[in-house]
């Protein structure tokens, strides 16, 4: 009888083969982090997604247990796990896209920047991985402190001479999701009609949602600004204090992480005018990175958009984020620099 690592490698070939030939995309995704309050229902979600064939569950505790009922789930995805720091480069190897949620999470009374000093190590080690086995992968990094590990995992990169900075992406999907929500709360109307606009970085004054740009077009009063730019950038603080010590946002996480990493894939896949905000290299302000809209396409972020016209409260709003977005980023320049 074959062994199931043999049977296993034969249906992953067969997969790909039979895509290949009917001409249907099927891309390799990797999951770094996967067995933690994120990774697993992103590894769920993942396994759904009808543009991934092979799916790679990675993390240092649990993944045999994650996979082994995962890959019960009877959509077209091949699971493969992979446990430990031994395993990492076959995790890795030959993966079209790597999503990042490994990393320790708040608890309630800290910021993002407190989880520095462990997740900046953790995210330099996943990221010299990948220069070394798939140096061609868009990254989704979803590990905190954002504003800090895009650019760490720039440097490691950079270091290795695969840098592409259209291929690292922070993402910031969820501040999108939740400022959709919040904006069609107080228009009263579905979230799904909703799009609006968050700049900047990925932790508090640093979150910019531009409410002078929601389509469809509205407007609202100084006190309905206030109240939405207030609540969208203290949305992750929300869940850590409800979740009173057992974490932070994972569901709303894992659902935003999807729907972003879909939209890397269809545009990798080549559909046009896919547009999302992520946290990327940018000239749009005199930061190196600056989360803006940005057009995702077969060679990753191809376009980043300018901000648009921003109102006097949003002009306000971006010097305090951008003052903030300097020392984080120079912050995680320097862990890897030093
Ligand atoms: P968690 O503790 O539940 O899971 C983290 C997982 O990472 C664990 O399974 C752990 O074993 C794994 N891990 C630790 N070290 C690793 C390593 N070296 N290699 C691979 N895996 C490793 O945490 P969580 O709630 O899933 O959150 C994960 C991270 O995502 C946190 O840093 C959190 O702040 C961040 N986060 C970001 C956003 C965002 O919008 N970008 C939103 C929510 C959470
Ligand atoms: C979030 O926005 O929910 C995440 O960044 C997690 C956190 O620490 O708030």
């Amino acid at each position: 009888h074959p062994s199931n690592h043999q049977l296993e490698e034969k249906s992953i070939l067969k997969r790909a083969e039979c895509r290949a030939k009917g001409g249907a995309p099927g891309f390799k995704v990797a999951i770094l982090g996967a067995a933690g309050g994120i990774g697993q229902p992103l590894s769920l979600l993942m396994k759904m997604n009808p543009l991934v064939s092979v799916l790679h569950l990675y993390d240092v505790v649990n993944t045999p247990g994650v996979t082994a009922d995962i890959s019960h789930m009877d959509t077209g995805a091949v699971v493969k796990g992979f446990l430990g720091q031994q395993q990492l480069e076959n995790a890795l190897m030959g993966m079209d896209l790597i999503i990042i949620p490994a990393g320790i999470p708040r608890k309630p009374g800290m910021t993002r920047d407190d989880l520095f000093n462990i997740n900046a190590g953790i995210v330099k080690t996943l990221c010299e991985g990948i220069a070394k086995c798939c140096p061609n992968a868009i990254v989704n990094l979803i590990s905190n402190p954002v504003n800090s590990t895009v650019p760490i995992a720039a440097e490691v990169f950079k270091k290795a001479g695969t840098y592409d900075p259209k291929k690292l992406l922070g993402v910031t999907m969820l501040d999108v999701v939740r400022a959709n929500t919040f904006v069609a709360e107080v228009l009263g109307v579905d979230p799904r009609e909703v799009d609006v606009p968050v700049v900047g970085g990925h932790a508090g004054v640093t979150i910019l949602p531009l409410l002078s740009q929601v389509k469809p077009p509205c407007s609202f009063t100084a006190e309905e600004t206030e109240y939405l730019t207030k609540r969208i950038q203290d949305g992750g603080t929300e869940v850590v204090q409800a979740k009173a010590g057992a974490g932070s946002a994972t569901l709303s996480m894992a659902y935003a992480a999807v729907k972003f990493a879909d939209a890397c894939l269809r545009g990798l896949k080549g559909d046009a005018g896919i547009v999302e905000c992520a946290f990327v290299s940018s000239q749009v302000t005199e930061l190196p990175f600056f989360a803006c809209k940005a057009r995702l396409g077969r060679a990753g972020a191809e376009e980043i958009y300018q901000l648009g016209p921003l109102n006097e409260y949003e002009r306000v709003g971006l010097e305090k984020a951008k003052k903030e977005l300097a020392e984080s980023i120079q912050k995680g320049i320097s862990f890897i620099r030093k």
